[in-house]
């Protein structure tokens, strides 16, 4: 069956975009992306009975980032039907999954599959750092083909999500980024930080009060200077492997 595709990520180091670019790739149809890293303003949308919304979120402190909310907000649904999916990395998703069908569900859309997928750890890279991996991809088109086929029978079922509510409160952010020596002032992290935190004139320093710690500005800086350059990375770092070195797997919600 050939549907109007619209497609959603947010994908700051990369790996979200990777996963929803490998379940879209399954479907046959137009597709239209929209990319949230992006600042420019998304205008409302409002989608049909033939198309097929597709939005893919990376999970932060248990949660959807909450500079996606907004932007979400302006995608309306009648009686459309979404594949809501999430990207986190191999800690947990918490209530990130169940809050992003709640929002779609309010917003107009009908749910037809959601799923959880492990992703590189962006702020702890060697954490699934080969994920999504092969075994990812064949889960990606299963869960695809049976999409396509409750898409085709036309029969919705109301899908018991893992999570709470209210929500997991977020995590008071611990982390941040900062430039050192070895900036060539290229300017790539301004540009691509989604929330101004940092000014062409110092691009080194970040404004603690507006950074989300996506990392963004990490995976774009040619030379490795925007990093973690604080004490308490390290230690975090560590314990973090050890507390998260067991292969999670996707669990699938259809
Ligand atoms: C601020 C922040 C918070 C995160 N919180 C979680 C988490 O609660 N659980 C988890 O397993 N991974 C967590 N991660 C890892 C991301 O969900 C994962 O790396 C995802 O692939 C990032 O998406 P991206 O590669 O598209 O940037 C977090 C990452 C960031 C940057
Ligand atoms: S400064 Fe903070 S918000 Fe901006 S790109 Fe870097 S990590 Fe993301
Ligand atoms: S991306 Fe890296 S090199 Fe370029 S301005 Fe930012 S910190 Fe400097």
């Amino acid at each position: 069956m050939n549907k109007n595709i619209r497609e959603i990520y947010f994908s700051p180091s990369g790996r979200t975009r990777k996963l929803s670019q490998i379940f879209v790739g399954n479907f046959k149809g137009d597709i239209k992306t929209f990319d949230f890293l992006l600042k420019e303003e998304v205008k409302e949308q409002n989608l049909g009975k033939e198309e097929l919304l597709v939005v893919t979120m990376p999970v932060y402190a248990g949660r959807i980032p909450e500079i996606c909310i907004s932007k979400l907000k302006k995608f309306k649904g009648n009686d459309t039907p979404a594949i809501a999916l999430v990207a986190y990395g191999n800690r947990e998703y918490d209530d990130a999954l169940l809050e992003l069908t709640d929002i779609l569900k309010e917003q107009g859309f009908k749910i037809l599959g959601a799923a959880a997928f492990i992703t590189r750890h962006s702020i702890f890279p060697e954490v699934a750092n080969n994920r999504p991996d092969e075994k990812d991809e064949i889960k990606l088109k299963d869960f695809a083909n049976k999409c396509k086929n409750k898409l085709e029978s036309l029969e919705f079922n109301e899908l018991k999500i893992k999570g709470n509510r209210p929500y997991k409160d977020e995590n008071k952010k611990a982390l941040m980024p900062t430039g050192d020596d070895l900036c060539i002032n290229c300017g790539n992290c301004v540009k691509i930080c989604p929330v101004e935190a940092i000014s062409i004139e110092n691009p080194k320093e970040t404004n603690e009060s507006k950074c989300i710690n996506c990392t963004a500005c990490i995976y774009n800086c040619p030379t490795g200077s925007r990093n973690y350059h604080m004490e308490q990375y390290n230690m975090a770092y560590e314990k973090f492997k050890t507390d998260n070195a067991e292969r999670k797997e996707p669990e699938i919600f259809i």
